[in-house]
């Protein structure tokens, strides 16, 4: 029963028959548990709800942090635990996953069908010579081969890094050399919004560029004629076909902290950086977050509607639904495609009883007005979520109100590529607050803190951190453990405190309020993006020498880009250039990386060392006040 609690501000409680029937009633009393006996907490839920082929010596081993060791000594398989399990039991002949596509074409995939592609695939990748610990390049559309492909990798043991199918070549190309996958998968082309992208064609360019893939495999979804290069180039359904494609490939044995991907995500510096997951607390900190915090029951139908391709996919489409044996609803293409209310369409076809999704989509379907989704039966709906970005109040309540029809609590998850799970969440039996993501998750210990690592007081701005260690952290920067080090340990080094990047403020009720990020990370549209890679995509054309970019608040995206360039002697400035240059960073990294607008400036405000201040430019750009100038050069 929700107690009375009394809290600030504008609060939501939620209803007695919610707080009934879900998994964790009282966050409290777990939290406490939690906090109390840290190990004792996590290795009780892993012990109870996953399959180990052998047990751990010990549940963490700190000895030498930042590398946290989870379950160490135990051998698993996330795979086995998502898939060859449930073929003991009823859960083998239910849904684990509903596809459509956005021309409308059906698929469902048992999870007896599921693990029969898996394995098909698994051995197909042997056949080909993937080893454990080799890397593979997934780039593809949102389709349920890209799941497939992904679980065949961590299935034999080889580390996928799945390159999200919106980039393009240069992006592409940097995560196959940067990670020296052998493979690459990818599809002849992908559907979004009627048009087809040309990922193979994509695919061949960095390919050429990049020396490391010797085998592709290209998978048929769109049926368009592709170049491919014979004695390279291989189509899934030929390979599919062949007598090496087992359906009953037997499952690599794990070490539970070997990894089983890297996902690349943008940092504050450079080149993108590779995340690295392990299979073990990966595991069990994903499927324990997506039980308590979505509430899952055997008789839901959840939409997860991230794309594969990101974290919020890897955790919550592919793995851990399948390890706590729900049945999973994907949709390949544009949520407005062919008409505003496709989703809502889609809500109401298969009866989806749980949606998760990022503001900047509530924002865009909110454009449309009320008569879209009231023109269909959302009522399956018990439980909402949303991802990526601060949610603002308004967008809340309209999801609220108008999705949720004043019956679904909305789960406002904070979390990051790094964190692998939701940290910072409510569970559905807690009051909610429009734009907070409430507190942190059992277990998971979280403060608002100045520079010197003291507490800030209620309402005040500081840096969020993460004071306790958690099984689904990422354990490495990939091939860079200094950095891995440098960017999250050693702002507050002594503490032993993880420092996510992001600004947020705590009311006077402990509710954490996400404010942005601190660094040159820009969020558009939930994307995480860095400065330095837009900028290094800019100056690769002939025409600039040099390049800075900003985000600026934007009330669709969350964000928009803007970029401002020197150009180079004898180059003019021209609307002709900035769109070039708009769509060369488009060709490069890819569309959701485009800036807004791009001007032609004759200088950069630099530091006396050369480093470009970019919080000066975005005052400038917004009005405001310049701040502290002593160490500009001029
Ligand atoms: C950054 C991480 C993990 C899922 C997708 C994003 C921002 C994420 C929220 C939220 C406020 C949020 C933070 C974080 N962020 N969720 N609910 N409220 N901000 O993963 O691409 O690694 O980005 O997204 O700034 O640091 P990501």
């Amino acid at each position: 029963m929700a107690k009375n609690q009394n809290l600030t501000g504008e609060v939501y409680y939620p209803a007695p028959e919610i707080v009934e029937q879900v998994h964790i009633q009282d966050f409290e009393a777990v939290h406490q548990q939690a906090m109390a006996d840290l190990p004792g907490f996590w290795g009780q839920i892993a012990a109870e709800n996953f399959e180990w082929y052998a047990p751990w010596e010990q549940v963490l081993d700190d000895s030498n942090a930042p590398f946290y060791k989870w379950f160490v000594g135990a051998k698993v398989n996330l795979v086995h635990n998502a898939l060859d399990r449930h073929q003991r039991t009823a859960i083998r002949n239910k849904a684990a996953l509903i596809f459509e596509g956005e021309q409308g074409d059906r698929r469902t995939y048992t999870y007896q069908q599921l693990n029969h592609e898996v394995c098909k695939f698994a051995s197909v990748l042997r056949a080909m010579g993937v080893k454990k610990s080799d890397r593979v390049t997934i780039y593809m559309g949102r389709i349920p081969e890209l799941m497939i492909a992904m679980l065949a990798c961590a299935k034999i043991g080889a580390i996928h890094s799945v390159v999200y199918g919106g980039f393009s070549t240069e992006a592409l190309h940097d995560r196959i050399e940067d990670s020296a996958s052998k493979v690459l998968i990818t599809c002849d082309g992908s559907r979004l919004r009627g048009k087809i992208i040309e990922l193979k064609k994509i695919a061949n360019e960095a390919v050429d560029r990049a020396g490391t893939i010797q085998t592709v495999i290209c998978i048929k979804r769109t049926g368009q004629e592709v170049e491919m290069v014979p004695g390279r180039d291989h189509w899934y359904h030929d390979l599919m076909n062949l007598p090496i494609a087992d359906p009953n490939a037997p499952t690599e044995v794990m070490d539970a902290e070997d990894p089983i991907f890297i996902l690349y995500t943008s940092g504050t510096t450079g080149k993108p950086k590779a995340i690295l997951h392990t299979h073990g607390g990966y595991m069990v900190g994903t499927a324990t977050t997506l039980k308590w915090v979505f509430d899952i029951k055997p008789e839901d139908v959840w939409w997860c509607a991230a794309d594969p391709g990101w974290i919020t996919g890897h955790s919550y489409i592919v793995y851990s639904p399948l390890v706590v044996g729900a049945t999973s609803f994907m949709y390949e293409g544009a949520p407005t495609y062919p008409y505003p209310d496709r989703w809502w369409h889609l809500v109401a076809r298969y009866g989806i009883t749980i949606l998760y999704t990022a503001p900047t989509a509530i924002r865009g379907l909110m454009r449309f007005g009320e008569n879209w989704p009231e023109r269909h039966d959302l009522s399956s709906l018990r439980l909402l979520g949303s991802v990526g970005e601060p949610i603002n109040p308004e967008a809340w309540r309209w999801y609220y109100r108008v999705i949720g029809r004043e019956k679904c609590p909305i789960m406002d998850t904070w979390w990051q590529t790094e964190t692998g799970n939701f940290m910072i969440t409510p569970l559905p039996s807690m009051p909610l607050k429009p734009g907070s993501a409430t507190r942190g998750f059992p277990g998971v210990e979280v403060d608002v803190v100045d520079e010197e690592g003291n507490s800030v007081p209620a309402g005040e701005e500081g840096y969020l951190v993460i004071k306790t260690p958690w099984p689904a952290m990422l354990r490495t920067v990939y091939k860079d453990p200094d950095r891995y080090v440098r960017q999250y340990w050693s702002r507050y080094a002594e503490q032993g405190w993880y420092l996510p990047g992001d600004s947020a403020k705590k009311d006077e009720d402990g509710y954490i309020w996400v404010i942005g990020r601190i660094d040159d990370v820009i969020k558009v549209s939930g994307y995480r993006l860095g400065t330095a890679e837009i900028e290094s995509a800019l100056v690769s054309h002939p025409a600039i020498a040099e390049a800075a970019v900003i985000g600026v608040p934007d009330e669709l995206r969350g964000n928009i880009i803007k970029g401002f360039c020197i150009l180079r002697q004898g180059e003019e400035g021209s609307e002709r250039l900035e769109k070039e240059l708009r769509d060369h960073v488009g060709h490069e990294i890819g569309p959701i990386a485009k800036p807004t607008t791009v001007d032609f400036v004759d200088s950069l405000p630099k530091t006396r060392s050369g480093k470009i201040m970019r919080r000066v430019l975005k005052a400038q750009v917004l009005g405001q006040d310049l701040g502290d100038l002593s160490t500009l050069a001029d």
